[in-house]
């Protein structure tokens, strides 16, 4: 066992893990977010996707060693159940999800995105999402939702950082 400390939606951290725990693993069984779900084991379906030091990555592909010392952002920092993020909110009022199990990864690489490209095209949305798979909603209400979040985004400038939607805790 290793003893590693790293700040997880703004708060510090302290786990036990072995050599072999993947992220996705320490996140939800050793500090309770589940949010951040697994859904294959080819390293394919980005259901596990959280921020790195902000930059989206997929925890099941990522040693929980390897991110000492780092930020974390998992769903349940970006927002809360009474203070949805617009991305969280255009999801929802765009029916960007039916069972939503690839819905936290999806909202995460989607801003992710947007810190990037906070004007993206439909055809830069799909490319930002192609490493998020969706086995039942079909990808157009989805699109469709990045692109709301999108311009709610750029109405409410100064637009959400992710410093400041890792100090808003909360589950999904
Ligand atoms: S669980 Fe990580 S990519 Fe599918
Ligand atoms: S909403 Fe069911 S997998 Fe995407």
């Amino acid at each position: 066992m290793a003893h590693i400390q790293l700040d997880v939606n703004g708060a510090r951290q302290s786990v036990d893990v072995e050599p072999r725990t993947l992220l996705v693993h320490a996140l939800r069984d050793k500090l309770g977010l589940t949010g951040t779900h697994v859904g294959c084991d080819t390293s394919s379906c980005g259901a596990c996707t959280v921020l790195i030091d902000g930059v989206s990555a997929k925890s099941c592909t990522v040693f929980a060693l390897q991110v000492e010392g780092s930020a974390v952002t998992t769903i349940e920092g970006i927002g809360a159940s009474d203070a949805l993020h617009p991305m969280q909110e255009a999801f929802w009022a765009q029916h960007g999800l039916q069972c939503g199990y690839c819905t936290p990864g999806m909202i995460i690489s989607a801003v992710d995105l947007l810190q990037r490209n906070p004007e993206p095209s439909d055809d830069q949305i799909r490319e930002g999402l192609e490493g998020n798979l969706c086995r039942c909603t079909g990808y157009e209400n989805i699109v469709r939702a990045v692109r709301a979040a999108a311009a709610a985004m750029r109405e409410h400038q100064p637009r959400h950082s992710v410093a400041e939607m890792s100090s808003v805790a909360g589950g999904s």
